[in-house]
């Protein structure tokens, strides 16, 4: 088996969503976990389950956009997996869909302490402890419309590509000791975060789904991934850009309008239930 199955993993976001089942998923597969959010029921009761089945995993609090608490976490890890050899910068949310004008005047610092900052706090956190280990991987989490930005995602759209950007030139500087820095990028996904945006896409993934995809990415020795097709769309920026930002626009207008009027978003698609 590959990179996952020996490893210790620190996932953030791990109470619910994508974060969930790729820790579900790594813990499967042998690899030691520490499940990390601030739903603190949740994670313990994630963990308990891990450990009956006779995985290691380990509840661990935290709020991405407190540095002390990402140093806090790291060193919780440490202690019990005595290293961190992956570090999954999942933690976030997807805000709220609608026009940049009318949102609060927060939206901003709330979206970047949580997508740009908390990654970065919680590299900074491992960096330390990936030196002394001589390597290491770490994972951030972007997301396709941080490539193609899309209206009526002004915000998170900037928050994404401002994670792409810090991760690339991350990579280069942080390849010369051994820690790999990637970035990977999930299709719409049926979770929490992705249950607010009524996207008119003709496939919604599921979180498991997902979590399959990024453990074949852990286990490759790709920069960056954008599974479910979305690669496609990069592509299409890159020798047609006018159409892939007609596509985006029409997505996002769709979505806020579509929100504006029902209030409560609607799942389009081919989504099925929730599974976390
Ligand atoms: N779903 C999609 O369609 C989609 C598409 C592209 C990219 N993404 C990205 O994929 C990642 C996971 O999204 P998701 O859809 O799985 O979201 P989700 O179901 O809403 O889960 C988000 C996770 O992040 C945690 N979290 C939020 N704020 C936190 C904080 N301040 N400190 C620590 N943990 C925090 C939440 O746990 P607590 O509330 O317990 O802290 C939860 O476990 C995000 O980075 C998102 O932007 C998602």
């Amino acid at each position: 088996m590959g990179r996952a199955a020996s490893s210790a993993v620190l996932v953030t976001g791990a109470s619910s969503g994508i974060g969930l089942h790729i820790a579900r998923a790594l813990a499967r597969r042998g690899a030691k976990v520490a499940f990390a959010a601030r739903r603190r029921e949740t994670l313990e009761r994630e963990v308990a389950a891990v450990v009956a089945d006779g995985g290691q995993a380990v509840a661990v609090p935290l709020d991405v956009t407190d540095a002390a608490s990402a140093q806090r976490a790291v060193q919780q890890v440490m202690e019990r997996f005595g290293r961190v050899d992956v570090l999954v910068n999942n933690a976030g949310n997807g805000g709220e869909l609608g026009w940049w004008a009318d949102a609060r005047p927060e939206v901003a610092r709330e979206q970047f302490a949580v997508h740009v900052l908390g990654a970065e706090h919680m590299a900074r956190a491992v960096l330390p402890v990936m030196r002394a280990q001589r390597g290491g991987v770490i994972v951030n989490f972007a997301s396709t419309v941080g490539y193609v930005p899309m209206p009526g995602a002004a915000i998170y759209s900037a928050a994404k590509a401002a994670v792409n950007a810090w991760s690339i030139a991350l990579r280069t500087e942080l390849a010369p000791e051994n820690i790999d820095v990637r970035v990977f990028s999930p299709p719409h996904t049926s979770t929490e975060a992705g249950e607010r945006w009524p996207l008119a896409l003709p496939k919604i993934f599921e979180p498991a789904w997902v979590a399959e995809a990024f453990v074949s990415f852990l286990d490759s020795n790709a920069a960056r991934a954008l599974p479910g097709g979305n690669g496609g769309l990069l592509l299409l920026q890159r020798v047609w850009p006018s159409l892939a930002a007609r596509i985006m626009n029409g997505l996002g207008r769709d979505a806020v309008t579509r929100r504006l009027e029902h209030g409560t978003p609607k799942r389009l698609g081919n989504s099925q239930s929730k599974s976390a």
